[in-house]
């Protein structure tokens, strides 16, 4: 007997980077952060009473909600939190996409979730394709008859920002349509889109305490959108589990929020070594994009990138190759420690 629905047969899957333990690896391989958690992360765990555990968490993340809101200069009302940004896309899909006219677009090169979501949710999409250097050509966005566009910025994985100035553009020249700007990476990139938030009705941006904060453990992400927009994925979550935050993450995140300092410096010391390891790869025969995120593209102009991924992991050293089109020939590096990235070019050197 087969029990599986239809719609599970039909499934493709998200790969997830690889998390090995058979040895200890340098993992450079899913955008992870390098350095721990604040300080006032570690005081949240150490003051953290069991005893609240008992209770279910706040099904609306209220303290979150407020901090994010209050930053921006918006209500709780425009923010929506949920278990990892990738949950958050996960919701945005049924909350406003489907087929035929409702479809999405998005760019041949992202982050590949946005395809499995899809499938998974029933929704038409269209591929649209990134210039030969990889840049946005934000022409194709000004007039296209899906209902609205997902747009990761900086990209993942070839790590270029299309720039706030032409996100606004597109935002504005298409009143009826929605954008979706997932900001995954946006801390490396220095720029956002949420002061857009205040100005148009049709944006939702999506960030994730993932990357920058260094929690890619606790999972959690945020949407910043409109209020109309916040509660239709309030009535997708809620048709599907009120309580996806757990009480802890949610404290964490309020105190890694606060924590801003200390995130500056660790975002700043992930550019310097970002720039710094660009150029070695430079100097190494590599092209590099012009990323401005925590992880480096990198294509050799004569070492294949499938045979350089298997060399660096028989080393200890993990990076992502993706057997795709147009990316075959690339290997997505995260930026680790300075220290890590030293090894990380020792090893290259050898291997070339
Ligand atoms: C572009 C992009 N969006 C969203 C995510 C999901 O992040 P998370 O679910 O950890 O918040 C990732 C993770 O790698 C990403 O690269």
């Amino acid at each position: 007997m087969d029990f599986l629905s239809e719609l599970c047969k039909r499934l493709t899957p998200y790969t997830a980077g690889e998390q090995l333990n058979d040895k200890k690896y340098i993992k450079l391989n899913t955008n992870e952060n390098p350095y721990p958690p604040a300080n006032e992360v570690d005081k949240i765990l150490s003051d953290f009473d069991c005893e609240r555990l008992r209770l279910y968490p706040d099904f609306n993340c209220t303290e979150l909600s407020e901090l994010i809101a209050k930053d921006n200069g918006l209500k709780k009302e425009n923010i929506f939190v949920g278990n990892g940004s990738d949950e958050v896309l996960a919701m945005i899909f049924p909350a406003f996409f489907g087929k035929g006219k409702e479809g999405v677009i998005f760019a041949d090169i992202t982050y590949s979730f946005y395809k499995v979501y899809c499938k998974l949710f029933n929704v038409d999409f269209r591929e649209v394709p990134l210039k030969d250097n990889f840049d946005m050509d934000i022409n194709d966005y000004m007039n296209f008859s899906e209902k609205g566009a997902i747009i990761a910025n900086p990209n993942a994985p070839t790590g270029l920002n299309s720039g706030i100035s032409n996100i606004e553009k597109i935002v504005k020249n298409n009143p009826d349509k929605l954008f979706v700007i997932d900001e995954a990476y946006t801390a490396f990139a220095k720029t956002t889109a949420l002061p857009l938030v205040k100005k148009y009705n049709n944006i939702l941006v999506v960030q994730t305490f993932s990357k920058s904060y260094s929690l890619a453990g606790i999972r959690c992400g945020f949407a910043v959108g409109n209020e109309n927009l916040i509660e239709a994925l309030n009535r997708i979550k809620n048709s599907f589990n009120s309580y996806t935050v757990n009480a802890l993450t949610q404290k964490i995140a309020c105190a890694a929020y606060c924590a801003k300092e200390y995130y500056r410096k660790v975002t700043d010391d992930v550019i310097e070594v970002r720039e710094l390891s660009k150029r070695e790869l430079v100097k190494l025969g590599f092209y590099v994009t012009d990323s401005e995120t925590n992880f480096i593209f990198a294509s050799h102009k004569n070492k294949k990138a499938s045979d350089l991924y298997k060399k660096l992991k028989d080393k200890g050293i993990l990076v992502r190759y993706f057997n795709l089109p147009r990316i075959d020939n690339f290997i997505r590096i995260t930026v680790g420690t300075k220290e890590q990235m030293q090894k990380f070019i020792e090893e290259l050197k050898n291997i070339l």
